[in-house]
């Protein structure tokens, strides 16, 4: 089974070691190997931990033109949408771990997928290694759910973590998030909760069946908050959370991203640092907590893994 990689950085280096690793155990699973046979980057010339220098190409369309699995981890819209429509309209089977990707041109990506009888697989993309999105298009595929709300943005968690617990004031909490390399170069996505509001999309997506687009989350970011607002909330022993929800609104869905107030008894409030959780409620199951790590190479590799063994089961 032949397995192309698009993209060798953070996760893709997980993702290449992992399969070279963990290769006989893959063998075992799928009753035939899982064979890397290949990983686009720009710079071809640049080692890779860990990963065959002559895997490397900047040749990523002929690349995908020769895999059965597709695995775009490079980020971005383009080339990443061209090269998975690609692989799709060719039969290949598509794991990517891109939220923005699968959120602003995920039901096109799905209209191809299908036209081709081909899997389109996204695990990583929201919660990194928090498998939520198996559990509601799986676990609870017999349920009702009514609602999902989470803590999905672990640098802005950091961020308002760091003002709740250590007192430092929010514009310095932010800075130092930025130097340790918690926030992106440009940090809107993250700060203006554009990373989040991509994340609830799909959530909301797969929790309900729904037609849900960017252009409709209620979305707010955390740098309108003040020294103020924190002292507030801190007088009321509660915490303020970027808090990403969405829940069944007339024939549609309501789904939003913005600073909650909340008191220290929600679930949501003890999250710490770059942690993840959703809270799912379910007309049967109840209430469900899913916690656990929201970025990291090998922590969003583990969602990237589990999804290239669906697709491979799939490959005939
Ligand atoms: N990092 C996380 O914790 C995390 C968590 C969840 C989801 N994700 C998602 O996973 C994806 C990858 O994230 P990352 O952190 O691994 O990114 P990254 O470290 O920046 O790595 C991106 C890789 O893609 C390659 N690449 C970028 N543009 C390319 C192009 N046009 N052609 C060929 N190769 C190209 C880069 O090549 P060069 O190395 O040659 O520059 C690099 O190897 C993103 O969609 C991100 O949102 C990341």
């Amino acid at each position: 089974m032949r397995v192309a990689l698009l993209g060798c950085g953070t996760v893709g280096s997980a993702v290449a070691r992992r399969l070279q690793d963990r290769g006989e155990r893959y063998a075992d699973l799928l009753g035939r190997p899982l064979e890397l046979v290949g990983v686009a980057v720009r710079d071809s010339s640049a080692p890779r931990e860990g990963v065959d220098p002559a895997l490397l190409t900047t040749d990523a369309e002929s690349l995908v033109g020769r895999a059965d699995v597709v695995v775009e981890v490079m980020g971005g819209i383009e080339p990443a949408r061209s090269l998975i429509e690609q692989a799709l309209r060719g039969g290949a089977q598509v794991v990517t771990a891109n939220k923005q990707l699968v959120a602003q041109q995920g039901e096109e990506l799905h209209a191809v997928a299908d036209q081709h009888e081909v899997g389109l697989d996204y695990e990583a993309a929201v919660m990194a290694a928090v498998p939520v999105l198996a559990v509601l298009r799986d676990s609870l595929a017999g349920d009702e759910v009514t609602s999902v709300r989470g803590v999905v943005n672990g640098s802005t968690n950091y961020v308002l973590d760091l003002v709740a617990r250590e007192g430092v004031p929010f514009a310095e909490a932010v800075r130092q998030a930025g130097e340790l390399g918690y926030l992106e170069a440009d940090p809107t996505e993250d700060l203006e909760g554009l990373d989040a509001a991509a994340k609830a999309v799909i959530l909301a997506r797969t929790a309900f069946g729904v037609r849900v687009g960017l252009g409709e989350v209620d979305r707010i970011g955390i740098t309108g908050l003040t020294d103020d607002d924190f002292a507030h909330a801190a007088q009321r022993g509660s915490v303020i959370k970027l808090v990403a929800s969405a829940r069944p609104a007339g024939d549609g869905v309501s789904v939003s991203v913005r600073p909650e107030v909340l008191p220290a008894h929600d679930p949501l409030a003890a999250v710490q640092g770059g942690t993840n959780i959703v809270v799912i409620e379910a007309v049967s199951a109840g209430e469900l907590r899913l916690q656990g790590a929201g970025a990291g190479g090998d922590e969003t590799a583990s969602a990237v893994l589990g999804d290239i063994v669906r697709a491979a089961r799939r490959v005939r």
